[in-house]
């Protein structure tokens, strides 16, 4: 499931991420890759041990844990903290597949990548290419979305960056370990989560909405992993 996860951070929280990263010192993004991605890669990161990147990656996760979207359809257990990239000059990073199981920094704890995400930090119009393009069974997807909204896609997808033509496209990008493992089952607890949230602000019979609330948290139980 693609899913597209709007205004998780403010233009102003944006516009301070951004002072911020543009005063610090970035790294070549092939250093958190293994043989293959560095093949392909070509962009700029935050050092992973940088206090900023820990800063910022804070502040991102505190943003998506308000999202009553992005929790019904993430279902997080874990989170691996996020990076931050910058795309620029004709930087790209080709067709790739995220690791599967990356460490997660605290202690020998790794966690499985179910999710991948990309939280925009610049508006479309500030720069040509940096599409992201995620490929899976339904054909090819473009994403390119306003600074401070995100995409959530799963972790089994190919996918790609386009070359930067023009200006910056800055971003941060991280991965979840969902309770749920699959991403079809994911996708029928997020319609019915909406589908209960809808009837319940429609007014509909309290008694019935208890009852599917019931079926919804019973077929959590039985299908999370925790
Ligand atoms: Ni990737």
């Amino acid at each position: 499931m693609l899913l597209h996860i709007p205004e998780v951070l403010s233009t102003s929280q944006v516009a301070d991420m951004r002072r911020r990263m543009d005063a610090a010192e970035w790294t070549d993004g092939r250093q958190t890759v293994g043989p293959q991605g560095a093949k392909v890669k070509r962009n700029l990161q935050l050092p992973d041990a940088s206090p900023l990147r820990k800063e910022l990656g804070d502040l991102v996760v505190a943003a998506l844990a308000r999202h009553p979207l992005y929790h019904a359809a993430a279902l997080p257990l874990r989170t691996l903290s996020p990076r931050f990239n910058r795309y620029e000059g004709g930087g790209e990073y080709g067709f790739h597949i995220d690791g599967a199981v990356m460490a997660s920094g605290h202690g020998d704890t790794h966690i499985r990548s179910d999710i991948s995400c990309t939280l925009f930090l610049s508006d479309p119009e500030e720069y040509d290419g940096g599409e992201l393009i995620v490929s899976d069974t339904y054909g090819e997807h473009e994403v390119k979305l306003p600074a401070g909204d995100a995409i959530v896609y799963p972790s089994s997808s190919l996918h790609r960056v386009t070359p930067v033509t023009r200006g910056a496209r800055v971003a941060s990008f991280f991965w979840v370990q969902s309770m749920v493992r699959d991403d079809g089952t994911r996708r029928l607890l997020l319609e019915m989560d909406t589908a209960i949230r809808k009837l319940s602000a429609d007014g509909a019979d309290p008694a019935s909405i208890l009852q599917l609330s019931g079926v919804y948290h019973n077929l959590l139980r039985r299908w999370a992993e925790v």
